[in-house]
C-alpha cells in the first residue's frame, strides 16, 4: 500500500528535485547552505543501483544548474552496499568523478550498525582520492565511535557528527540520553582540535548552546564549523543561529522512497507525531 506523500510532508520536501526547489531557494535565501538526499536504502538489484547513480549525477548536475548552495548526501545501501561492496565502491567513485568535475561534495549517511565498518572502509578509500569532495557521518551512540573519530580526526576527514537514529542494541550504542549527549561533546571537542570544518548535526538546544559556549571560551571562531539540522525542524532556531553568524545547513530529503525515513523522524521524538497531522492540511 502506498501512503499519501501528504503524510511526509512535514520532513520531506517533495517528491520530485523540482518540487524540492522553492524550498531549497527560500532556505538559500535566508542564507543557509543544504544538503540534498534523494531517499531511498537497501537496494537489492543492480539495476536499480545503477538507475540511482545516474539519478544522482542528474541531481549534482541539476544543482550546479539551478545555482542552489547545495551539496547531496547519500547512503551506501543505495548504491548497491547489499549487492557487493566493490560494485558499491565503483558506483560511489562514479558520482565522486562527476561531483569533482563540479567541484561539488557527496556526503556519505551513516546507516545502521551493521554497515559501520564497511562504510568506513569505503570512505578512508575514498578520502585519498578524492579529498576535499567526499565526507563521512560518525554516530555519536556507538561504543566503537571514540577509536573511529580519533582515527578519522587523525586523518582530516569531513566528518558529520550525529547522535544516531538507529535501533541498536546495548552491546553496540548508548541508550540514555544523558550519557550520548556527553559522547556527543567528547568527540565535538576532537574534531574541533583535529579537523578544519567539523559538522555539527542536532536539533538539542543543550548541545547547540555547549558547542556555541565551548567554542566561545576556546576562542574557535564561528568560521570553523557549521550547525546542520534536518528539514522541518528547528526552522526559527535554524535562522536565528545563521542571523547569529553561525554557519547553518538543512539536510533536504525528497524523492517517493520517503517511508523509512519518515519512520525514523517518528520514532525519534513522539512531539513529531503531532507535527505531522498538525501540518498535514498546512498548505
Ligand atoms: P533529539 O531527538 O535527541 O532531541 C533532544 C532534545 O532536543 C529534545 O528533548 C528537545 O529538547 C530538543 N529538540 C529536538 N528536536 C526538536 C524539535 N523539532 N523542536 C524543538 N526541540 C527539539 N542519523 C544517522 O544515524 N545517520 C545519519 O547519517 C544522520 N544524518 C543526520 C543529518 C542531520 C543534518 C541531522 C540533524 C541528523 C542526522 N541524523 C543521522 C539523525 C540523528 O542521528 C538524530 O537521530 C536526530 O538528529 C535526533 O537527535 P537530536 O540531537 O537532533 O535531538
Amino acid at each position: 500500500m502506498k501512503l499519501p506523500f501528504i503524510l511526509a510532508k512535514r520532513f520531506v520536501a517533495g517528491e520530485t528535485f523540482e518540487s524540492a526547489v522553492p524550498k531549497i531557494k527560500a532556505l538559500n535565501k535566508k542564507g543557509i547552505k543544504v544538503t540534498l538526499d534523494l531517499l531511498g536504502e537497501n537496494v537489492k538489484k543492480k539495476t536499480t543501483a545503477d538507475e540511482t547513480v545516474k539519478e544522482y549525477i542528474r541531481l549534482l548536475n541539476d544543482i550546479s544548474d539551478a545555482g542552489l548552495k547545495s551539496t547531496i548526501s547519500i547512503k551506501l545501501t543505495m548504491l548497491g552496499l547489499d549487492i557487493d561492496s566493490e560494485y558499491c565502491r565503483e558506483n560511489l567513485y562514479t558520482l565522486l568523478d562527476e561531483a569533482k568535475r563540479l567541484d561539488s561534495f557527496v556526503r556519505i549517511d551513516m546507516e545502521g550498525s551493521d554497515y559501520t565498518q564497511q562504510t568506513i572502509d569505503i570512505y578512508k578509500e575514498a578520502f585519498k582520492q578524492y579529498g576535499k569532495h567526499v565526507g563521512i557521518v560518525i554516530q555519536a551512540y556507538l561504543h566503537r565511535t571514540k577509536e573511529d573519530i580519533a582515527d578519522l580526526a587523525e586523518l582530516g576527514a569531513d566528518v558529520r557528527l550525529c547522535k544516531g537514529a538507529y535501533n541498536e542494541p546495548e552491546r553496540v550504542a548508548l541508550q540514555n540520553m544523558p550519557a550520548i549527549r556527553e559522547a556527543f561533546k567528547e568527540y565535538t571537542k576532537v574534531l574541533l582540535e583535529k579537523t578544519t570544518f567539523p559538522r555539527i548535526a542536532t536539533h538539542d538546544d543543550e548541545l547547540i548552546e555547549w558547542v556555541k559556549e565551548y567554542t566561545e571560551e576556546n576562542k574557535i571562531g564561528k568560521a570553523r564549523y557549521e550547525i546542520q539540522m534536518l528539514y522541518g525542524l528547528r526552522e526559527e532556531t535554524m535562522e536565528q543561529l545563521t542571523k547569529d553568524g553561525y554557519n547553518t545547513r538543512v539536510y533536504v530529503p525528497y524523492g517517493t522512497m520517503w517511508f523509512p525515513y519518515f519512520k525514523r523522524r517518528l520514532l525519534e521524538r513522539k512531539e513529531n507525531i503531532f507535527f505531522v497531522f498538525s501540518t498535514m492540511f498546512k498548505k
